[in-house]
């Protein structure tokens, strides 16, 4: 059994950074191992405080990944919330968890750094424990199912690695009455899908507010693409196409042939990024409005989604229970 895992956190509608940094490879695994993929709800409970948003969230989540073509049948498909052992088991890694690791982790880092730019004297100012207890959580998702490989965005690469290392750290204490399975990260490695850009060059993130929606109906998606950011060289002047995220988003989604054609053009001079953007805006409808029909189906249906994640999580819960009961059982709790 080899086994494919990873998760989105529902703290926003999904975006086309979500899509080729985790959904379409996922999705490709799907094909050569057993795929378990899970929406991450109580990740998202760090920063998602509206409990109808929660759930809006939730569900768009789910709708996006049936959407995309995740098949129910062949792929385990539940929220993280519905398997207790999850939440069992990481108490007992946050007991083999260094401290200092946490320390290092990026997100919780970057909210030091935040508060020491803000000339904060309390730099954990606004940190909850549960950013801070992030990484082990996480640590949990993937070592519960025995994941072997784990499709992420690079953003997401170190809390892989530091599965790796918790898992490191219980199988040399615990190691000759039950090892947990060590995974490996897949990243995507070169191209757009390494890091997608966002509507203002940043990696496009929903903490940043720079997303593009995947399912936003047109004229929302045309809104937001006339929101980024571009340089003020004159239509006729020459332009740098890597200088703004339109061409580069059009480089990932756009008409190989319409791409080389544009870039030629925008380096000649005499093209505006306005034309770039409406082409932008074509490639996307193209690409998505198929998916977005059964997305909007999806999150109009009533208790579809619900009994679907339910039944997954009956699943799920078929290989979480018994790497727990070891776990127990190796560590004298039983
Ligand atoms: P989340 O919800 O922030 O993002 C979901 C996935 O999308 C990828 N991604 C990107 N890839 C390329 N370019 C971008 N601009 C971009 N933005 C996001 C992310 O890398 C991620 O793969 N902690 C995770 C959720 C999680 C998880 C897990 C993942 C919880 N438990 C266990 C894997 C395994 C997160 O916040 O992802």
């Amino acid at each position: 059994r080899k086994v494919s895992l990873t998760g989105i956190k529902p703290t926003g509608e999904p975006h086309l950074g979500n899509y080729v940094g985790a959904i379409l490879p996922a999705l490709d695994l799907a094909d050569s191992y057993e795929s378990m993929y899970f929406i991450a709800d109580y990740h998202a409970l760090t920063t998602v405080r509206d409990p109808a948003l929660m759930r809006h969230y939730t569900r768009s989540v789910a709708a996006t990944w049936l959407a995309a073509g995740l098949d129910p049948d062949r792929t385990t498909f539940y929220r993280q919330s519905d398997i207790p052992e999850i939440f069992e088991l990481s108490w007992v890694l946050s007991c083999m968890s260094a401290k200092g690791l946490m320390n290092r982790a990026h997100a919780y880092k970057a909210a030091r750094d935040r508060n020491r730019e803000a000339g904060r004297e309390d730099l954990d100012a606004g940190v909850n424990m549960g950013l801070f207890n992030y990484p082990v959580l996480m640590a949990v998702d993937i070592l519960i199912v025995e994941a072997d490989v784990v499709p992420v965005g690079r953003d997401q690469l170190q809390h892989v690695e530091y599965a790796a290392d918790i898992a490191g750290s219980f199988n040399s204490i615990y190691g000759d009455r039950y090892k947990l399975k060590i995974p490996k990260p897949v990243v995507p490695e070169e191209g757009t899908a390494h890091t997608l850009p966002g509507t203002d060059g940043r990696k496009m993130s929903k903490s940043y507010g720079n997303t593009i929606p995947l399912f936003a109906p047109e004229a929302a998606l045309k809104k937001v693409i006339r929101r980024i950011t571009t340089d003020s060289v004159p239509v006729e002047a020459p332009k740098e196409p890597e200088s703004s995220s339109v061409f580069t988003l059009l480089e990932r989604f756009g008409d190989p042939a319409v791409v080389a054609e544009t870039r030629a053009r925008l380096l000649a001079g005499g093209m505006g990024w306005g034309e770039v953007k409406a082409q932008l805006t074509e490639a996307l409808n193209e690409r998505f409005a198929p998916m977005r029909d059964r997305y909007e189906t999806l999150m109009a249906s009533g208790s579809e989604l619900d009994d679907l994640l339910a039944h997954g999580a009956d699943k799920a819960r078929k290989q979480t229970r018994p790497v727990l009961e070891r776990v127990r059982d190796a560590i004298g709790i039983s």
